[in-house]
C-alpha cells in the first residue's frame, strides 16, 4: 500500500491529491483528497495559455490546494507550538513566505512519496510544481519523484470510478497503444510492457487539441476550443450532414495525411482549411458556424480514427487507451469505440472517466504507483522538461 500526495502544475490547472493505493494493476486508488483549480477562464482572456500568468497562479494556489486536500484526508493537523521554518528561496518572495508558513504551521503528514509533474509542459510552471515539491519533501524528509504528464494521461485511462471516493485500476493486457490527445500532444505510443515505451506516430505540427483551439478563435468561440466546437457541432449534426449558405453547399474538409503511409498526424491544413473557407464567404450565419465545426470535428475524428486503425493494424495492441484533454469529445470517442468494436473486437478499449479526462493530479498520484509497484520510481534532483517524451 503507498500513500501520494501528488502534485500538478504542468499547464493551466494547479491540482493536489492524496491518494491511498494498493494492489497494483487490478487494484483500488482510494482518493482521500483532491483539489483542481483551473485557471481557464484566466488565461481565454489571451485566447491560449500565458506562461507567465500560468506561473503566477501556480504560486498562489499551491498551498491553499494543499491544505484543502490535506484537510480532505483528514491529514490537516496544526503543530501545537509552531516553529518557524523557512525554505530557501522559491524564486519568489510571496512564495516563498506562503511555503514557509504553511509548513511552519502544520505537522508533517502520514504519506511515504511526493509525486510532481516533470515534463512535458511549460517550463515556467513546472518549475513551480517541481520547487514547491521539493520544499515540502526536503521540510518533511520524504522522496519526492518526476512524473511525465503523459503517463499520467495514460494512466488516467485505465481509472474507473468504483464508488464515490476511490477508482479501479485497471490491468490491461501488453502490448497496450496509446493516442494521447491534449492541446500539446497527438500521439501514438506502444507499450510492450508497463512503462516500456515506443513511439509509433505524433503529429508534425500542431496538436488536435490546439487545432479545435485554433478553429474555436476562428468561430469567436471562447478558450479552451474544443468543448466549445463539440457543443455548437453537435447542434448542427442534430440537423443533418453539414451544409453552409443560403443553398446549403454540403461541407466537407480533407483528412489531413490520409495518404500517407505512417502513422503522423498533422493538423495545421485542417485549420487552414476552416480559414480559407471562411474567408471565402461573405456572411457567416451562426448556422454556417455551426456547420464549420460539425465539418472541422469530423474531419478531426475521421483522422485520428484512419491512423489509430493503421497502427492498430500494424502492432497488434491487445489495449487501445485513449488519453488527454480531447478524449473528453464524444464524437472522436464513437468514432474510436465503432473501430475498435468492427474491427479489432479482441481489442480492449480504454477511455478516462469524465472526471479525468483534463489534466488532474490524481493521474499523476496513480502513474506513480504504478512506477513504485514496477520499483521504477527514479529518485535523484528534479529538472522541469518542457519536451520531455516517453519514447
Ligand atoms: O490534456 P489537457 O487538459 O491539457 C494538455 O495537457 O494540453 O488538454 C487540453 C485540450 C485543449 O486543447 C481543449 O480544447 C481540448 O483538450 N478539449 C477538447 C474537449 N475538451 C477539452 N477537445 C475537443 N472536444 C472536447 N470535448
Ligand atoms: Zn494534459
Amino acid at each position: 500500500m503507498s500513500k501520494i500526495l501528488s502534485i500538478e502544475t504542468s499547464c493551466d490547472e494547479t491540482a493536489v491529491s492524496l491518494l491511498e493505493c494498493d494492489g497494483g494493476p487490478g487494484g483500488t486508488c482510494v482518493i482521500l483528497g483532491n483539489t483542481l483549480y483551473s485557471q481557464a477562464e484566466k488565461h481565454a482572456l489571451f485566447g491560449g495559455v500565458y506562461p507567465s500568468l500560468a506561473k503566477r497562479e501556480h504560486q498562489e494556489n499551491l498551498v491553499p490546494l494543499t491544505v484543502e486536500t490535506m484537510r480532505q484526508a483528514g491529514e490537516l493537523k496544526e503543530k501545537s507550538s509552531p516553529k518557524t521554518y523557512d525554505v530557501l528561496n522559491l524564486r519568489d518572495a510571496a512564495f516563498t513566505d506562503s511555503v514557509s508558513a504553511f509548513l511552519s504551521k502544520y505537522e508533517t503528514p502520514d504519506i511515504d512519496f511526493i509525486a510532481v509533474t516533470q515534463g512535458p509542459g511549460l517550463e515556467p510552471a513546472l518549475w513551480t510544481g517541481i520547487t514547491y515539491a521539493e520544499a515540502l519533501g526536503k521540510a518533511w524528509q520524504i522522496p519526492v519523484f518526476g512524473i511525465d504528464h503523459m503517463e499520467g494521461h495514460i494512466v488516467s485511462a485505465l481509472l474507473t470510478q468504483a464508488t464515490e471516493r476511490s477508482y479501479h485500476l485497471a490491468n490491461p493486457k501488453m502490448p497496450m497503444l496509446s493516442l494521447l490527445i491534449s492541446g500539446g500532444h497527438t500521439e501514438l505510443i506502444l507499450a510492450s510492457d508497463w512503462f516500456k515505451y515506443n513511439l509509433v506516430g505524433r503529429t508534425k505540427d500542431d496538436a488536435v487539441g490546439e487545432a479545435f483551439d485554433k478553429v474555436a478563435r476562428l468561430l469567436d468561440l471562447s478558450y479552451p476550443g474544443g468543448p466549445e466546437i463539440a457543443r455548437i457541432a453537435r447542434l448542427a449534426r442534430d440537423e443533418g450532414p453539414s451544409v453552409i449558405g443560403k443553398d446549403k453547399t454540403p461541407l466537407t474538409f480533407p483528412r489531413p495525411m490520409a495518404h500517407d503511409t505512417t502513422c503522423d498526424f498533422s493538423f495545421s491544413g485542417l485549420k487552414t482549411a476552416v480559414l480559407y473557407k471562411m474567408k471565402g464567404m461573405t456572411e457567416i450565419s451562426e448556422a454556417d458556424k455551426q456547420n464549420i465545426a460539425q465539418a472541422f470535428e469530423e474531419a478531426a475524428a475521421a483522422t485520428l480514427v484512419m491512423k489509430t486503425r493503421r497502427a492498430m493494424a500494424e502492432s497488434s495492441p491487445k489495449t487501445l487507451v485513449v488519453g488527454g484533454g480531447v478524449s473528453a469529445n464524444e464524437f472522436i470517442r464513437e468514432g474510436l469505440t465503432n473501430l475498435v468494436e468492427n474491427e479489432f473486437p479482441k481489442t480492449d478499449l480504454f477511455f478516462p472517466d469524465r472526471t479525468l479526462t483534463g489534466d488532474n493530479a490524481i493521474m499523476v498520484g496513480a502513474a506513480a504507483y504504478l512506477r513504485s509497484y514496477f520499483n521504477k520510481l527514479t529518485a535523484g534532483d528534479l529538472v522541469a522538461r518542457g519536451n520531455q517524451r516517453l519514447s
